[in-house]
């Protein structure tokens, strides 16, 4: 990786510079994330919601299970489309032609690990990140907070679209 080396500005209308990914975890995929996916895909020709299949993190559904809602909280937008990747997301990026990758910034405590991280993808792969300041609405929100609210029997309506608060419910009364 050479930082001193910036990478040839890409044509404007190149697949690349119209195609853009989501990436996350999404265990599960919360309202502000699909706030996220819905403005990203106002913005890019294509976008990519791509779940990190993350061998070292378990989590509370399985990778299909997060795509099934994933699909299904997407299914009104016709240019976004739900896959899974390992390894580096810039390598997901490469094989698919995608050039800009689209993440939602809650807070300045996001801020750090999301720089640190962009600046890493662009040296690996010339991938440029976008941040996409939060919808206020739901900047104290994150997949986890969700879960644990649910856990103890808290109201998770408003917070994570209807599907996923109904799989909530049934996952964690089961467990
Ligand atoms: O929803 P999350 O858990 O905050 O998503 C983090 C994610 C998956 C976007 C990030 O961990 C990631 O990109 N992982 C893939 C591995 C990788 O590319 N690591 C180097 C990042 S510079």
């Amino acid at each position: 990786m050479d930082l001193t080396q910036r990478p040839e500005p890409k044509p404007e209308n190149t697949p690349a510079a119209r195609r853009a990914l989501c990436p996350g975890s999404f265990d599960p995929v919360t309202n502000g994330h699909l706030d996220i996916v819905n403005r990203a895909a106002a913005l890019y020709d294509e976008v990519f919601v791509a779940v990190f299949v993350n061998p070292s993190k378990g989590g509370l559904f399985s990778l299909d299970e997060r795509m099934e809602m994933l699909g299904e909280v997407t299914a009104h937008l016709p240019n976004v489309s739900v896959s899974s990747f390992q390894g580096l997301t810039v390598d997901f990026c490469r094989a698919n032609d995608i050039g800009i990758i689209v993440k939602g910034i809650r807070a300045v405590s996001d801020f750090d690990y999301e720089q640190q991280m962009a600046q890493m993808n662009y040296g690996l792969a010339g991938v440029e990140t976008l941040f996409m300041p939060t919808n206020p609405l739901y900047s104290f929100l994150s997949s986890s907070l969700v879960k644990d609210v649910a856990k103890w029997g808290g109201d998770i309506d408003g917070v994570v679209p209807a599907p996923v608060a109904a799989r909530l419910v049934t996952r964690l009364r089961d467990a």
